[in-house]
């Protein structure tokens, strides 16, 4: 089985989850593209009655394509359920995210939602979280924190897109932080927003997930 039909049906399981009436935080990248087109399934087919909370540009416009009615943090302050992508999942299911920089706002949807599930196919999955934290700063601090890292064990580089630097949707750079394994992934997430400048980052440690993990076996849910 192909890793995009693996992502496909972690999706579309997480998707089945979601009932009418609920606010729903979207998140972003390509595993969610699935769940989100799977919602817009849902509305034309059954009626599925939902508002759906964009946790970027990107998510906003497949949204809106796929006829799902968006909010904003104005009309809506609860989540009833996120779903949402990682980049790696531990076994205690700690997450990094911000592959795709949009971890800010995925992390501001994670922690307001009363149910956060994570969807990824099998390849995400690793013992230990030991890939690059993504750090998203501000553009006029960006030497400091790059400094700071350093000074805390990393080595960071600054994000590039195809033609200049990243930016996010929020106006700031990212900063790929390797810290190799992360032994206490909740301290590391917490010492890096101490630094000054530094938006956030995209440990997501604590956040008690259900995580949906597409296998060739199906569909594996894990959670606390
Ligand atoms: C977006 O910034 C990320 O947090 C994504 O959720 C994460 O990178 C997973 O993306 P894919 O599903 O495309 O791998």
């Amino acid at each position: 089985m192909k890793q995009e039909e693996l992502k496909r049906m972690a999706a579309e399981a997480a998707a089945r989850e979601v009932n009418s009436g609920e606010i729903v935080g979207l998140g972003t990248g390509s595993t969610t593209y699935y769940a989100i087109k799977y919602l817009g399934e849902r509305t034309k087919d059954e009626g599925l009655g939902i508002i759906g909370i964009p946790t970027s540009r990107a998510t906003e416009k497949i949204a809106r394509e796929s006829g799902i009615p968006l909010g904003t943090f104005e009309e809506y302050q609860e989540i009833d359920i996120a779903i949402d992508g990682a980049d790696q999942v531990d076994h205690r299911l700690n997450l990094i995210k911000g592959g795709g920089g949009a971890h800010v706002r995925e992390k501001i949807v994670a922690s307001t939602a009363k149910r956060f599930l994570v969807v990824v196919d099998e390849t995400k999955v690793s013992k230990e979280l030991n890939i690059p934290v993504p750090v998203e700063v501000l553009p006029y601090a960006t030497g400091l924190v790059i400094k700071r890292l350093e000074a805390m064990g990393a080595t960071s580089l600054l994000r590039l897109s195809k033609k200049d630097y990243f930016i996010s949707d929020n106006g700031n750079y990212v900063l790929d932080a390797d810290f190799g394994t992360i032994e206490e992934p909740k301290k590391l997430e917490q010492d890096i927003n101490r630094i000054k400048g530094v938006v956030d980052n995209g440990i997501f440690a604590g956040y008690r997930p259900e995580v949906y993990v597409g296998t060739k076996s199906g569909v594996e849910v894990f959670h606390f």
